[in-house]
């Protein structure tokens, strides 16, 4: 095993974007925050130290920690928050997880700027199952808002209205050229030709999914969270609040003069407000050994589905590419009686150690409204279906895919649609599940597993640190 150690300190900073200049909460100063570089069966120790003014809790976003959830990171879920001027020492286990994940803040809404890669390679002496890229880079796909985010929150709550959409969305922390006062920010990759770079996607936004492209160029993706897929190739992709995309993007072959490509998110949004031109997010691959054409133009934007497209998104969601939904079919009537209405309540599922449990997660928008990212902690698990409509235990379960089901920690259920998940109970603890939209999250889309002990030594929670911070 081996063991590194990361320094986080919380802290304020000032950013410009958009023309101004804010201040942030951020981790050692840096926005997105550092990557964090693992190998699978690695134990990273991350000492946080609160230097801010208020409380906080960090999530290693997709990482099982096995028999261990005081590290996982949720406030008031497994942990009191780490106080301002207090400190607290993460342990984060990887045990079976290889490929994209990611770190976020667990408190209110500090995540918006309080987030960074999680980069988990082969084991020692292993490595991926195709051919070593020439680099990796992670690529962050976020938000920014003008106005302080806890400010945006208490206005959407004290006038009982959704969020103010983001002024911008990010690419690493950065608009790009189609946003004022941003193009000298704008994310750089350079590449050479012939070569093949490993894109570690990530969508850290608090309020959409996002759709991804790279103008000339395919990508062939190669994983989702933290496993591999069968690859396949693409020519966008939707990643969804909270997921991640491991891609391998192939540099030109022959030299061109063409120096400037750019890559692109667009959100799926479906709030009236948003235009593609306030949502689109540029960031430029640059061919470093093409000769500086004149002028130095980029070429144009990748194409990308428009704003509004939930159907490019349900086809390109990289969680299930062979099914695509077909026209959603949901109607009031249809509506199982038990999920009509919603009721107020803390409602806790207790698992016994080892149960299987398939869990059908029901969309049930009628008017409008938006797809659910939803996400558990503690688990992987397989997404065995996904359809649209009503759920129907008699015939859905026949569809099921048993054979080789996307595994992932987080899943897009579709607006008017259902996923089914599938996983065994062996992490005895304390597990979140939530939607990864921020918005309804606060809005009481949570709940919480937990999973009982089992008999024998590896079936128990650990011990708590003595270190664990008090309320
Ligand atoms: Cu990425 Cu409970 O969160
Ligand atoms: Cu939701």
């Amino acid at each position: 095993h081996g063991q590194r150690h990361y320094d986080f300190v919380i802290k304020e900073s000032n950013y410009t974007r958009l023309c101004r200049e804010k201040t942030i909460l951020t981790v050692n100063g840096e926005f997105p925050g550092p990557t964090i570089y693992a190998r699978k069966g690695d134990v990273v120790v991350v000492n946080v130290f609160n230097q801010g003014h208020k409380n906080i809790t960090l999530h290693w976003h997709g990482v099982n920690q096995p028999r261990s959830p005081w590290w996982d990171g949720p406030e008031y879920i497994t942990q009191c928050p780490i106080q301002p001027g207090g400190n607290f020492s993460y342990r984060i286990i990887f045990s079976e997880e290889e490929g994209t994940l990611w770190w976020h803040a667990h408190t209110a809404m500090d995540r918006d700027t309080v987030h960074g890669a999680i980069v988990i390679r082969p084991r020692r002496g292993t490595t991926y199952p195709f051919s070593k890229p020439h680099r990796e880079i992670p690529i962050i796909l976020g938000e920014w808002w003008n106005d302080d985010i806890g400010q945006v929150l208490a206005d959407a709550i004290s006038t009982g209205s959704d969020f103010q959409s983001s002024d911008a969305n990010t690419i690493n922390g950065q608009p790009g050229d189609l946003f004022a006062c941003s193009g000298d920010g704008t994310f750089r990759l350079p590449v050479k030709h012939g070569k093949t770079y490993m894109i570690r996607i990530i969508n850290a936004a608090l309020t959409n999914g996002f759709f991804f492209a790279v103008a000339g160029h395919r990508l062939t993706v190669v994983g989702s969270d933290a496993s591999y897929t069968k690859p396949f190739s693409a020519d966008h992709v939707f990643i969804d609040a909270g997921q991640t995309v491991t891609a391998l993007l192939k540099a030109r072959r022959g030299r061109s003069n063409a120096r400037h490509f750019y890559m692109a998110s667009r959100p799926l949004a479906t709030n009236p407000q948003a235009t593609v031109d306030s949502s689109t997010a540029t960031a430029v691959l640059e061919y470093v050994d093409a000769p500086a054409a004149p002028g130095d133009a980029a070429h144009g934007l990748p194409s990308l589905p428009a704003i509004n497209d939930s159907s490019a998104a349900a086809a390109a969601r990289t969680d299930f590419p062979d099914n695509p939904l077909s026209p959603f079919n949901f109607t009031a009537d249809d509506l199982p009686p038990e999920l009509a209405l919603t009721a107020r309540g803390t409602r806790v599922k207790v698992l016994e150690y080892g149960a299987v449990l398939e869990v059908v997660l029901q969309g049930t928008t009628i008017l409008g409204g938006d797809s659910h990212p939803m996400h558990l902690h503690g688990f992987s698990f397989y997404m065995v279906g996904r359809g649209t409509g009503n759920f129907d235990k008699r015939t859905d379960p026949a569809k099921y895919n048993l054979v080789d089901p996307p595994y992932q920690n987080t899943v897009s259920v579709p607006k008017n649609g259902w996923v089914a998940i599938r996983l065994r109970a062996e992490n005895p603890g304390v597990w979140f599940m939530h939607c990864h939209f921020e918005r309804h999250m606060v809005w009481g889309m949570e709940t919480v597993f937990i999973v009982k002990n089992g008999k024998g030594p590896n079936a128990k929670i650990m011990p708590p640190p003595p270190n664990m911070p008090r309320c």
